[in-house]
């Protein structure tokens, strides 16, 4: 008899990646279907729904074709990128292309929430501070730019919601991914009314919101085509994709925390309360477990910075893999003989709040090489997200280690860098899946297998690795640090007049 398998999708923004895990914790298969970003204007971002789908059938169906048994499958769980609009009509067809998280249009709409709202329902009821990133700007910006698609809106969703009603037919959505809305009573889980009239946003285009390990819906006959999962199959709430990261490596108690790297990069530290940061710069959401909350800062170009930085090579000719340009770079001492790079390419969320920042290389001279310049981007990644740990100490959020995932941190180069960066000693953990385990916990956990997301980590990760971070080399990096947080005040200005276009 084949084993009772639970399978997680997570729907990222480089890709839909599914996973397959027994009940006792054993990834039995995955896939991956890579996609891509339009970016119709400076700094858009767009992707089209359909392509979700598509890459969903394409990573499930690769994936139940390695299992001895689509019958085994118990139960399925959603991750997947946060905040990104989807926009249904009457007819539940898409209104429009989804405007992702890193998209940063929506500045005046910031403005017009925060002046409407104001700083402490904000901070009280949201948990976050008015940022482009947030689905509610998003709504405002359809409503002034796009009047015609929005008064065709009928639902509004977030980017796993819309693959669970693909699946299943049922519009829904969780706790978790309703927090990155900027609508959410992040203590009562339930949408604020009161924030969605001071704003003008109609709440009954809000779907139904249900806990991250309840099931949300079933398979649908026409779905279990596609995907090849058998129909009727129970699909959960699932997760925002930070929060399945941290479910699926097992950060979900207080004094735990977790450092991803993926196109974007997070610090997302649990708390037993929501708790706020009062300089407004560190997000508070709701975790995939129950009366669990968690503090986050974003990095918005992780990953996305490397890529960035290889595909310009590439440009050039030279067609460098990740792992050799990286493996040039680890040859550089830390602090880049002086070198800095800022991450901003598409603005910054934490700390800076700031959707005109842009990249910079500083500090270059003419002996830097290629490999300067690829340890300055590894390392300016590093520190963008030692702002949000520096953040999170006066809140008492930062343990004395942290866990690694995500592409970046597989590195060993990388990851030594974010320890030595971080100063502290950051875990791997097995399976080092991430989101898609995280998604496939919260099936299991609906499916019964687990009493609680908790359980179901004691059960299924075990600790595989440490980075401790190298003392020896705390001073440069301290120095390197120190260099990059005073790179950003003195651009401010520059980058709100708008001179880096
Ligand atoms: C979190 C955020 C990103 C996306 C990436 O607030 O915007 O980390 O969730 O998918």
């Amino acid at each position: 008899m084949p084993p009772p398998t639970y399978l997680g999708i997570d729907v990222g923004t480089s890709s839909v990646k599914a996973v397959a895990v027994s009940a006792d914790g054993v990834v039995l298969a995955s896939a991956d279907s890579p996609q891509s970003v339009s970016v119709p204007a400076p700094g858009w971002a767009e992707q089209n729904p359909e392509d979700w789908w598509q890459a969903t059938i394409a990573a499930v169906t690769a994936t139940v074709n390695q299992l001895e048994s689509p019958s085994q499958i118990r139960a399925i769980g959603l991750s997947g990128q946060m905040h990104s609009l989807v926009a249904l009509d009457r007819s539940q067809q898409v209104v429009r292309p989804a405007i992702l998280w890193n998209d940063v249009r929506t500045t005046e709409q910031c403005e017009f929430i925060f002046d409407r709202v104001g700083p402490e329902m904000l901070m009280e009821v949201a948990g976050n501070p008015p940022l482009e990133g947030f689905t509610a700007t998003k709504l405002l910006w359809l409503k002034q730019h796009e009047p015609e698609n929005f008064a065709r809106i009928a639902g509004a969703m977030l980017a796993k919601d819309y693959i669970r009603f693909r699946m299943t037919g049922e519009l829904a959505t969780e706790p978790s991914d309703a927090a990155g809305t900027l609508l959410f009573d992040i203590r009562r889980l339930g949408w604020s009314t009161e924030i969605c009239s001071k704003i003008g946003i109609d709440p009954w285009i809000l779907p139904p919101v249900v806990r991250s390990s309840e099931v949300a819906g079933q398979i649908t006959v026409e779905s279990a085509t596609l995907l090849h999962v058998p129909e009727g199959t129970p699909v959960v709430g699932g997760g925002a994709d930070n929060a399945c990261a941290a479910a699926g490596s097992g950060v979900v108690a207080p004094r735990t925390m977790l450092v991803t790297i993926g196109t974007s990069g997070a610090v997302v530290a649990p708390t037993a309360e929501p708790s706020a940061d009062p300089g407004m710069r560190i997000h508070s959401m709701n975790h995939a477990e129950q009366n669990t909350w968690y503090l986050m800062g974003v990095v918005l170009s992780a990953g996305a910075a490397l890529a960035w930085w290889r595909s310009t090579l590439a440009d050039s000719g030279d067609s460098p893999g990740f792992d050799e340009i990286v493996t040039a770079a680890s040859d550089v001492q830390p602090g880049s003989d002086g070198l800095t790079f800022l991450p901003y390419l598409t603005g910054e969320r934490t700390p800076h709040g700031d959707a005109n920042a842009r990249g910079v290389f500083a500090g270059m001279n003419a002996a830097h090489t290629q490999a300067h310049m690829t340890r300055a981007v590894l390392e300016g990644v590093a520190f963008a997200m030692r702002d949000s740990v520096e953040l999170m100490r006066p809140l008492g959020a930062v343990p004395d280690s942290a866990v690694a995932v995500g592409g970046g941190a597989r590195s060993d180069t990388w990851r030594q860098i974010l320890a030595d960066a971080l100063g502290l000693p950051l875990k791997t953990v097995g399976p080092a899946e991430g989101a898609p385990l995280g998604a496939a916990m919260l099936a299991a956990v609906g499916a019964g297998a687990f009493g609680s997301v908790t359980e179901a980590g004691a059960a299924w990760l075990t600790t595989d690795g440490q980075t401790d971070p190298d003392t020896e080399k705390a001073s440069a990096y301290d120095d390197a640090y120190h260099r990059y947080t005073s790179l950003y005040p003195a651009l401010a200005d520059w980058f709100e007049a708008g001179q880096q276009q």
